[in-house]
């Protein structure tokens, strides 16, 4: 870890010592509660300082005030800011606040506020076990222009998770180490460094209770947590204000809290179905014959290529919104698009937010947007300029009120079915937004680099006779907020980001959004904001339709619009298994269940058995796709016979259990349910569970424990004190509350388990696309749990429209051996169900019937060594029905 430099500084014309030894901070006068007022839902004081200010970074502030609103039964808000003068928030416009319940009262909510008035300290104390949640109390609060401190002691050995975006493991480290948020392109994804995403959110998780900690503030920031002297948890943040949620979770269902979170969020977003399908994407596939090449390769190879992706390789000189005439010619390009919709598959191509700076080019996004004056401008006023692919760049501001108009109209012109490339979604990138250099890049180094943007292409064009197919939200103004004397680029407190400075390699943190806030308070937002408008250009164009854009950079929200990958992995084993926990924070923590790794890794060259185990446990990413870097050997499944084979059955039981994860993203669009879940969700009793990153429940019930060792076949999974069925086999198997080795798993395989309890439905299987898998009949997997009982979901719409006409919602109950199958069946499913499968059956049953109707003999059949009973039914899937055996 970087020590704090010891400098002298000035600021506002005073001079500070900056404190290098964190305990002296203790040492701080804090604040005074005074003229404190509870009345409702709200408490409200003035806070002075409490002695000699100690200016660690700067002069404290020396008037704050306090607002506390027990907002709903299990969320406390609590803000504290200067009183004298407005400083910077996340604005609504990015992440709207959640409405308050006003008839919420102290003694009713699941958690209290505790405050002692001087030195003013608070803490949220747990109201059912009298559990301290949070305190404050031996560490004073420093809030200084452009450092603020809260720092709350915690249990020893305290079940952290959260706090990323990251790539360490998924329950924090405790001792000595630091959560950097300040949102970068982070090649390479290295362990311990801030890297694309922002989420100052962090669940803690005890036996007696699961709650949650958001701190609503997008500045840059450090949160430490140590166990040094006791343990503790310190927010040090460079601007905005302390904006806190606390949430209470539940005593007993850690669940909860990710719901709970998504009151603040909001509810995931809906994807349309087929984006639940495989996508194949790389960086490098060099013209539209190549494209076109991938695609029937997969098909050559029967594994199902739901949606091709084209990376920036399709641009004219990498410019957005463009087409290099050569190499990919706007009506080849149509010719792909075409081809790909007439065989029900799908398009995507990125977006980047950067445009080129090509003054008289006659290049006409630029000139669209340099007449809207819609770009991201310095300090002086003049545009704010980087590096990025094409060359040099303009930033469009997102906060400038004509944004989304240049940016719906970019989309209504450039993919346009009509007129232009007819994609059924959207990636973005390189939205922290990225820079390569710090423009002017002065450094002789970045001077070559800049003058080689774009570097030209290293292939020669396809012959262009060959064939090629042989087969707005409204903006919330915002008075500016006044930096005057503060050091944006260098602030007194720096946090430990990975570059040099906060500029480096993105855009100037003095640069100025249109409604004046600046880029130092804003910076994390960045990508979140191209991502609502990007989804909303997406609407505008396809009205009344789902999207799906996946993007690099995210803040609290975003999940609510978009999904994301994960950024520039390296193809190793390492980075196969931190996709865990990197997928697991995103989907269980941070509220954007649309997530996956770059399959096979990006950076750097796959192998054949790294490529095999990751294309199957990528079956179990909610955004299953394959992308490479450009300097990478190829990688897609279908380059090597085991790979090929593993991504065969991993898809199609991906496929099979599509329905099943469709519902399950359903429930949490509905309720924020955690689309993934590690296993302490389901274990909250099982401390062995409390570390488990390389194992997680893909939806409420399907455990997937893969192999994570180079050239290995065997994995040591734990199975908590509970019933699993072996999916395969569908043997039961008792767990112990202790690990089951598997030996022998080949590189085509991977060990997935039902959890009991659960009624599946799954698609039969064999399907290519999804349009095919909604025509194929289901079959019911009953997996009783450890009381004999299960139950399950199965909701089903048109997988494309946001208000849906009408829609089918099945409730499957199965308790004292009868299957009850009911609810309403609005949206016509159009298939049948074809048998049921009942599992842990104990003997063979001398009857099974349908709605009282026997079933003729051959119609079932038992086996005794997996104890699984099948029936065949062959019923439409119309309305309800029982099958009951004995
Ligand atoms: C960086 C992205 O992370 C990567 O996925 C992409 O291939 C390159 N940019 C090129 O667009």
């Amino acid at each position: 870890m970087m020590w704090k430099r010891l400098a002298l500084f000035s600021a506002l014309g005073v001079a500070y010592a900056a404190i290098t030894d964190p305990a002296k901070l203790d040492a701080c006068p804090g604040y005074k509660a005074t003229n404190v007022k509870a009345l409702g839902s709200k408490l409200t004081a003035n806070l002075e300082l409490a002695g000699t200010a100690c200016n660690v970074y700067g002069p404290d502030i020396s008037k704050l005030k306090l607002e506390v609103t027990y907002e709903t039964k299990t969320r406390i808000h609590v803000k504290i800011t200067d009183a004298s003068k407005e400083r910077y928030e996340v604005p609504e416009s990015v992440l709207p606040r959640p409405k308050a319940d006003p008839f919420t009262l102290p003694h009713t909510s699941a958690i209290q506020f505790n405050y002692t008035t001087s030195p003013f300290s608070f803490s949220i104390i747990r109201n059912s076990n009298k559990e301290v949640l949070f305190s404050t109390g031996s560490h004073p609060i420093i809030f200084e222009p452009q450092y603020l401190r809260v720092k709350t002691d915690l249990p020893a050995n305290p079940n952290l998770y959260g706090l990323g975006e990251h790539t360490d493991s998924f329950r924090l480290s405790t001792h000595n180490y630091t959560r950097t948020l300040w949102s970068r392109d982070a090649y390479g994804v290295p362990n311990n460094t801030n890297l694309y995403g922002n989420h100052p959110i962090y669940y803690e998780h005890r036996t007696t209770g699961t709650h949650g900690v958001f701190l609503t503030n997008s500045n840059g920031m450090d949160i430490k947590i140590d166990d040094t002297n006791g343990t503790s948890l310190e927010y040090n943040v460079i601007g905005g204000i302390l904006d806190f949620y606390f949430l209470a979770g539940s005593e007993t269902n850690p669940a909860e809290v990710t719901k709970q979170y998504s009151e603040i969020t909001g509810t995931p977003a809906e994807v349309p179905y087929w984006g639940f399908g495989f996508h194949q994407c790389r960086f490098g596939y060099t013209d539209y014959v190549h494209v076109a090449n991938v695609i029937t390769n997969y098909s050559a190879a029967s594994i199902p290529l739901e949606t091709m992706w084209t990376d920036i390789d399709y641009m004219d000189r990498r410019r957005i919104f463009t087409l290099d005439p050569q190499y990919f010619p706007l009506n080849r390009v149509r010719e792909i698009v075409d081809w790909l919709h007439a065989h029900d598959q799908k398009y995507i191509v990125m977006t980047d937010p950067a445009v080129a700076y090509a003054v008289g080019e006659d290049y006409a996004p630029l000139d669209r947007g340099s007449a809207l004056d819609v770009w991201l401008k310095a300090a002086n006023g003049s545009y704010s300029l980087g590096a990025v692919w094409p060359g040099v760049t303009v930033y469009p501001d997102w906060f400038h009120p004509k944004t989304q108009e240049y940016w719906n109209k970019e989309f209504e012109i450039f993919y346009n079915p009509k007129t232009g490339v007819d994609i059924d979604g959207v990636w973005i990138d390189m939205n922290e937004p990225a820079s390569f250099c710090d423009y002017p890049c002065t450094d002789p180094f970045e001077q070559a680099r800049l003058q080689n943007l774009p570097p030209p292409r290293s292939t020669l064009p396809p012959d262009p006779n060959a064939p090629i197919f042989n087969q707005t939200a409204a903006l919330r103004k915002r008075a500016v907020i006044d930096h005057t004397g503060e050091d944006l680029q260098n602030p007194p407190y720096a946090i430990e980001i990975s570059t040099t400075a906060l500029s480096d390699r993105t855009a100037y943190v003095d640069a100025k959004h249109a409604n004046g806030l600046i880029e130092y308070d804003t910076h994390n937002l960045y990508g979140t904001m191209m991502s609502i408008a990007t989804h909303d250009a997406m609407l505008a164009r396809r009205p009344g339709r789902r999207t799906l854009v996946i993007t690099r950079s995210t803040y609290p929200g975003a999940g609510s619009k978009v999904g994301k990958w994960l950024g520039d992995n390296l193809s190793d084993w390492e980075h196969y298994r931190n996709s865990i926990s990197g997928i697991l924070s995103m989907a269980s923590v941070f509220q954007i269940p649309m997530v996956g790794a770059d399959i096979c890794g990006f950076g750097g060259n796959t192998t054949e058995t790294l490529c095999a185990r990751w294309a199957a446990l990528g079956s179990f990413y909610p955004f299953m796709r394959n992308h490479n870097g450009d300097t990478s050997i190829s990688q897609e499944f279908y380059l090597w016979p085991t790979v090929a084979q593993a991504a065969r059955n991993a898809i199609d039981i991906r496929y099979r259990l599509l329905d099943y994860l469709y519902t399950s993203l359903h429930t949490s669009s509905q309720d924020g349910s955690p689309l993934l879940s590690p296993l302490w969700y389901a274990y909250p009793q099982d401390s062995n569970t409390f570390p488990i990153d390389l194992q997680f429940l893909f939806g409420p019930s399907i455990l997937v424990s893969p192999v994570t060792e180079e050239n290995s076949t065997t994995v040591s999974a734990y199975f908590p004190k509970d019933i699993f069925y072996d999916f395969q086999t569908l043997a039961p198997l008792q767990g112990q509350g202790s690990a089951v080795t598997f030996e022998n798993v080949n590189f085509t395989s991977i060990p997935l388990h039902i959890k009991g309890g659960v009624v599946l439905p799954l698609r039969e299987t064999g399907a290519m696309t999804i349009t095919q898998l909604r025509k194929v009949d289901f079959e019911l997997v009953v997996a009783p749990g450890s009381n004999g009982q299960a139950s399950g979901l199965l909701y089903v719409d048109d997988g494309d429209s946001i208000q849906q006409k009408s829609t089918t919602n099945v409730k499957f109950t199965f308790k004292q051996s009868a299957l009850t199958v009911g609810g309403s069946f609005g949206f016509p499913i159009g298939v049948k169900v074809a048998r049921v499968k009942f599992l842990n059956v104990s003997k063979t049953p001398k009857t099974v019937k349908v709605n009282g109707r026997e079933l003729k003999k051959g119609a079932f059949t038992y086996d005794a060594s997996s104890k699984v009973l099948v029936a065949t039914l062959a019923i439409p899937f119309t309305q309800g029905f029982v099958v009951q055996y004995s």
